[in-house]
């Protein structure tokens, strides 16, 4: 009997309903935003072989699925277009066509699920035939002339009924771009989810073979931050907090934690982790050979986002953990 051990940390562990009570953090459906695919045509599920379990959906499929996670209580989506090659440009111009892919749907999505929250995309990498995420010339990417670009997607998925416009170019200063726009064109209740601290990271591989959106040379150095860094996401969070941010995102999440951390200790601003493509793809090759419990890694990838202070996250797990969660096959 050693009783001198005073502590014993096990004592708020020793049944499952102590364990609860003493838990600090847990995921909750309505924590989470779904990013979803949609693409031209009618009764499209075009599945991701990189990316299994995730679809592109034309828009009266992408509908029916939209209804479905609404139903688990997924109320927030994250729509990205896919466009064939012959509709992309130069200037990004199919991203501002009210007739366009994009637009269209977020009008139609707003009209037929008025419930479903939307969080739009500003940038120009699924339009662009250079598949970069700003106008280039000679191998450059043009910063404050993209600014303009992305002024006016904004007020234009505004118009057609977004909820919250999210620019994921990294180019300086769009978000104060973007919120003079929105308010000149009388959307001050439109809020801007930045991607604040968004890395130069190879976690992006299965997103661009979702959305064949891959750069057409080079890379994405000269916009997106580099890997090593951690100081420059304060600047990035100072300069988007200063320019009317509503949410600050750090993107990718698992191997970003701390940068997560960092901002949710130094922002009163709601951080969201988006756990991307890579991350998902991780977890889903590795269940396939047998190496992993899906379930349990799920809730434990997306648990360890929450702990490390993220109060919202964008993740492809989330229509099936609602589902998961709902028949209590999780926790
Ligand atoms: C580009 C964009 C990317 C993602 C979302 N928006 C990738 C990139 O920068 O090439 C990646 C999301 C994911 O990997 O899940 N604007």
């Amino acid at each position: 009997m050693k009783e001198y051990l005073t502590r014993r940390p096990r004592r708020n562990r020793k049944n499952e309903a102590i364990r609860n009570l003493v838990q600090e953090n847990c995921v909750q459906i309505t924590d989470l935003i779904f990013p979803v695919f949609l693409t031209e045509g009618t009764n499209q599920q075009i599945p991701i072989p990189s990316m299994p379990n995730i679809f592109r959906f034309s828009l009266d499929r992408l509908l029916e699925e939209m209804a479905e996670c609404i139903e688990l209580g997924i109320k927030v989506f994250a729509p990205f277009p896919h466009l064939v090659e012959e509709k992309k440009d130069k200037y990004g111009s199919e991203s501002l066509n009210p007739d366009g892919l994009y637009l269209r749907a977020i009008a139609e999505i707003k009209r037929q699920l008025p419930e479903a929250v939307l969080v739009t995309d500003v940038a120009l990498d699924p339009y662009s035939s250079d598949g970069h995420d700003g106008i280039v010339e000679n191998g450059q990417i043009l910063n404050d002339e993209t600014l303009e670009l992305l002024a006016k997607m904004a007020v234009a998925q505004a118009q057609a009924g977004s909820d919250i416009v999210a620019p994921s170019d990294m180019m300086d200063g769009r978000v104060a771009h973007i919120r003079q726009a929105l308010d000149k064109a009388g959307f001050t209740n439109v809020s801007i989810m930045a991607y604040t601290a968004k890395y130069a990271s190879a976690f992006y591989g299965p997103f661009r073979d979702a959305l064949d959106s891959a750069p057409k040379f080079g890379d994405k150095k000269t916009y997106q931050m580099n890997p090593a860094n951690s100081q420059e996401a304060l600047l990035e969070a100072q300069l988007d907090f200063a320019e009317g941010a509503d949410f600050l995102m750090v993107k990718p999440a698992l191997p970003y934690l701390d940068i997560v951390r960092l901002l949710s200790d130094n922002f009163h601003l709601p951080i969201a982790a988006y756990n991307v493509s890579g991350e998902y793809a991780m977890i889903k090759a590795a269940a396939e050979k047998g190496w992993l419990t899906h379930d349990k890694v799920m809730y434990e990838t997306l648990l360890s986002i929450k702990r490390a202070g993220a109060k919202i996250i964008l993740t492809y797990f989330a229509k099936e953990f609602a589902q998961k969660y709902k028949q209590g096959i999780l926790a």
